[in-house]
């Protein structure tokens, strides 16, 4: 039986536009969160993408809105390389962000890509388990994901043909990404699926058409990564600037974005 899940999805006339969004969006979930259970947990993508949001939220008005005392920050994933590498999703956090806002550092969960690929995925898992206080087949549910997509349609280090979108049972794994002859420490879609908000944030031209097969298309011939995102809840949130959501229709205006929402059911 094909599951239902709806995508709502926002798109904004520039990618500032979409980065104030998106700052706004991180700042809402994670107050929201700490009203309602104390804490707020929340897992960054790497990628280009977020860090003008980056750059927002270090910035007033977001710095002093964002509960920074009572968030714990994640990662969806990390390259396998030192954290000052210039690869790093960590480094590129931590320059435009972490750097400069009052984060605890045992509330900063980095993953560890200097270590060998499996033992760095072991130990995130196990770092996911104690601080989520997991127990069994237990996943984490993260308060708020924010994902991007690569123009193949991945997501996360979840690459098409690769061995981690097979992986139904670990929180966290160790994906060799064969077209960048690289090692890369990705959660997996279970955990993804299980977030209380999944907000992909995509921008650019080269995405358009991916986008739309991800949305529109028939079944791909096989699954991209992107559309196994199927957030429990049954409602996947995308940020878009007018770029990447130049093929899909647009229902009416929410505020300065036009908005649409497409049923999924692949
Ligand atoms: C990574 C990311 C990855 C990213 C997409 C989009 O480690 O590269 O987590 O999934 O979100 O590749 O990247 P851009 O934002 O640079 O287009």
């Amino acid at each position: 039986m094909a599951r239902k899940c709806v995508a709502e999805y926002l798109v904004y006339d520039t990618p500032e536009r979409v980065a104030t969004a998106a700052a706004e969006l991180f700042t809402r979930r994670a107050q929201e969160a700490v009203t309602e259970r104390g804490i707020a947990r929340i897992a960054i993508s790497g990628g280009t993408t977020p860090k003008r949001m980056f750059a927002l939220l270090a910035a007033e008005p977001f710095r002093s809105e964002v509960p920074w005392d009572k968030l714990s920050l994640y990662w969806v994933d990390e390259r396998c390389v030192p954290p000052t590498d210039a690869d790093s999703n960590y480094r590129s956090a931590n320059e435009e962000l972490l750097s400069k806002v009052p984060l605890a550092g045992d509330c900063v969960f980095r993953m560890e890509g200097e270590l060998d690929p499996e033992e760095g995925a072991s130990k995130y898992e196990a770092a996911l388990r104690n601080s989520f206080k997991l127990e069994g087949a237990q996943a984490p549910a993260f308060d708020l994901i924010l994902l991007g997509m690569g123009d193949d349609g991945h997501t996360a280090s979840l690459f098409p043909h690769s061995d981690g979108l097979n992986e139904m049972g670990r929180l966290v794994i160790a994906n060799h990404v064969d077209n960048k002859n690289a090692w890369r420490i990705t959660l997996t879609w279970p955990v993804i699926n299980q977030g209380r908000d999944v907000v992909f944030l995509i921008e650019g031209a080269a995405k358009a058409d991916r986008l739309h097969e991800l949305l529109m298309g028939d079944s791909a011939p096989e699954p991209l990564p992107s559309p196994l995102i199927r957030q429990d809840t049954g409602t996947v949130h995308l940020l878009l600037d007018a770029e990447a959501g130049r093929r899909l229709p647009k229902l009416e205006m929410h505020g300065d974005a036009e908005t649409g929402v497409l049923e999924l059911t692949r």
